[in-house]
């Protein structure tokens, strides 16, 4: 039921913003670039619904008409992601307040209250109508909800629909100040209706933290969970009249405000928007093509990238020749069953107009994107069907948790520095010039199909995520921790006493730690050879915690400098069968790394340190055969032996090259390789 059938090429597609005769000549031009798939009606509800109940839906079902015709899968949006001016005139409170307290007009798109009635009457009608019309429709491959749910809302709709929230969670008022500590300033509440909605008129802070980060977690939880009701609410009246095609909303990677592993359980095919920033490094890239195939585990959609140039940067580089086809190839090696850009046709006005697009404002195949856009769909209609549905499976896991995110950055101290995604990045980034995959796993995950897990920066959990870590390393498994993990319970209050919940497993305890400028570097020193570091050691920055270590709890490296010179700054217990390693500063790469082959070494992982630590190394599975993917994401050449001189060569790049001695990429390429399996 929730598989797409082949491997989807294409894009938005928006005729809407078109004169309707120039369709035939657009599909016509696309199906020589072999676009096979176009993402219809993602923004079109007032057209479909010019006033309340009132459907014209001509153009729609001649688009329909015309993409059946030429072959095309349809990717079918619902249209509710941006609300029609009648909506704002006649239930204003469909728009959202934000974090000043300001109740947004008819503007924009993705500002609707997720928790307002008339929104969800409103959009729930919209999707049935589509639903009823459509279902059958054959070429109907993918229903796309909404649009890239985000944000929050702060009205007085969604302040009731929090107190019935935690009413349901809590039970009584006492609880309630119980978990978010509200005798601190003496903010003891009395009752339900004293409870108010944390942006800048309640408890949260001019630059996004929050007095009560308990009161703001929980919201986090509540709107992230209301948005999710949202997109429920249209995928379960889908789902009364088409019980097989699959559905999806296009995600945002490392997103902060939804809580994405929640809400993968919901969808049926993870997709999500790739729109990296021009500084971005690949290997951030990967990390968030990993993050998103590990939501369900399982292949996921590259819904969106743009085919060149962005327009919501402040600087927007032009994809160089060869670099979209690259980071194409770098998404479907991290798990994607398709590629897919915003968009098919570039807009003529509005705010978007110079973003890039497979047909740009010239109107025809004669340029330079086009050109890439054809030659990849020629390649992926060749090799498309032999990786569609390919798994993954690495044998390192890093655990990621929105919960610990959020917790993480409202906190006040003891660094603003510290940052989740980038604290996560670092170890991630270590594996991958290690040329380990890394699967991303939620806290309730099981951790046994892994050798080896890392919990960077995991600063709230509940006690059984500690049970079942500890379970974990019992059981053999080897862990990786660092500073600012294990700090709080799941309302952000700290663990007291000494014996917190990971002691046993860890072997110490955190007495302080400092924080400093980040440009401030001290150094750890190795005095184990475990650690992994160089003798002269590896610089770190940032924070330093300040370990307290039980007797069977070894130091592997200590602070170079400061009050703490020659304290333990690195350490490994031993527990059950496995070990728990506790880092006590950021390492900086060099360093991030040899620590990471260390403990990859004791957990016997496979690295693949023969091969360039810039290569993006990728394995996908088919049942009898692997798909071993080698992409050069970047300019600058790679060149390393051929350890597959048996495999069948399924695709190169025109810039690859691949001889008994060697594989030569040159920038922005890529070798796919059929290999047996044993
Ligand atoms: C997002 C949206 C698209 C479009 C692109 C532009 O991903 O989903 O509608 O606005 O950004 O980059
Ligand atoms: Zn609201």
């Amino acid at each position: 039921m929730t598989n797409i059938s082949k491997f989807l090429y294409g894009g938005d597609y928006n005729p809407e913003q078109w004169p309707r005769h120039t369709i035939d000549q657009d599909l016509a031009l696309l199906k020589k670039a072999h676009i096979n798939s176009h993402t219809i009606n993602v923004f079109a509800w007032s057209r479909l619904e010019p006033e309340e109940g009132v459907y014209d839906f001509a153009d729609l079902d001649d688009t329909v008409a015309r993409l059946t015709d030429t072959g095309s899968a349809i990717v079918l949006g619902t249209s509710t992601a941006a609300m029609p001016a009648w909506l704002f005139r006649l239930y204003p409170e469909v728009g959202r307040v934000d974090y000043e307290g300001r109740r947004h007009r008819f503007s924009g798109r993705h500002n609707f209250c997720p928790t307002s009635p008339a929104y969800r009457r409103a959009a729930g009608r919209l999707t049935e109508q589509l639903a009823l019309r459509y279902s059958d429709s054959p070429n109907l491959a993918l229903w796309h909800i909404g649009n890239e749910y985000a944000g929050r809302c702060y009205c007085e709709l969604c302040e009731t629909g929090f107190r019935e929230w935690l009413q349901t969670w809590y039970s009584t008022i006492e609880a309630v100040n119980e978990a978010w500590n509200m005798d601190f300033w003496g903010h003891r509440i009395y009752a339900w209706e004293d409870i108010t909605v944390p942006n800048l008129l309640g408890e949260g802070m001019e630059d996004g933290r929050s007095n009560f980060a308990g009161l703001s977690l929980d919201y986090d939880r509540f709107q992230s969970a209301q948005l999710l009701e949202c997109f429920c609410m249209e995928r379960d009246i889908i789902r009364r009249y088409d019980c097989s095609t699959p559905i999806t909303n296009n995600l945002m990677g490392t997103y902060k405000e939804l809580d994405y592993f929640r809400w993968a359980r919901e969808i049926d095919i993870v997709s999500w928007d790739n729109y990296p920033g021009i500084d971005e490094a690949p290997a951030y890239t990967s990390m968030r093509h990993d993050l998103m195939r590990s939501l369900k585990h399982q292949p996921f959609l590259l819904m969106e990238q743009t085919p060149s140039q962005q327009n919501w940067m402040p600087y927007n580089y032009l994809k160089r020749p060869g670099q979209m086809k690259a980071m194409s190839m770098q998404a479907v090696a991290h798990g994607a069953d398709s590629v897919q850009f915003f968009q098919l046709k570039q807009s003529r006005g509005a705010c978007e107009k110079f973003h890039g697009a497979v047909i740009s404002h010239a109107g025809h195949g004669d340029t330079r994107v086009f050109r890439e856009v054809a030659s990849l769909g020629e390649e992926l209609g060749r090799v498309g069907a032999s990786i569609l549905g390919a798994v993954t499976s690495p044998e390192v896991a890093i655990i990621f948790d929105w919960e610990a995110y959020w917790g993480l950055e409202y906190t006040s101290g003891p660094s603003v520095a510290l940052r989740y995604v980038n604290e996560v990045y670092r170890y991630y980034e270590a594996l991958y010039s290690l040329n380990v995959p890394v699967e991303f796993v939620h806290p309730e995950d099981d951790l046994s199909p892994y050798k080896a897990v890392a919990a960077p920066v995991l600063y709230l959990t509940s006690q059984e995520t500690c049970k079942r870590i500890a379970g974990y390393v019992e059981q053999g498994g080897v862990l990786l921790t660092t500073y600012m993990s294990f700090v709080a319970d799941i309302n952000d209050n700290v663990w007291l006493g000494t014996d917190t919940p990971m002691r046993q497993v860890l072997g110490l305890w955190v007495e302080e730690i400092d924080a400093l400028k980040p440009d401030r570097y001290n150094r750890l020193l190795p005095v184990d050879e475990r650690s992994g570091l160089p003798p002269e050691g590896a610089a770190c920055h940032l924070v330093f915690a300040q370990l307290r270590t039980d007797a069977t709890c070894e130091t592997l490296a200590v602070y170079a400098s400061d009050f703490y010179e020659g304290q333990p700054a690195l350490t490994v217990n031993p527990y059950g069968d496995g070990k728990a390693y506790y880092l006590g500063s950021p390492l900086v790469s060099e360093g991030a790394r040899g620590l990471m082959r260390s403990v990859l070494q004791e957990a016997k992982v496979t690295m693949r340190e023969d091969l360039p630590a810039e290569l993006d190394y990728m394995v996908r599975a088919q049942e009898d055969y692997e798909i071993v993917f080698l992409v050069n994401p970047k300019p600058a050449p790679l060149s390393f032996a051929n350890n597959w001189t048996e495999a069948e060569v399924l695709l190169a790049s025109e810039n690859a090259a691949l001889t008994d001695g060697a594989v030569e990429l040159g920038g922005f390429s890529y070798v796919l390789l059929k290999v047996k399996k044993p």
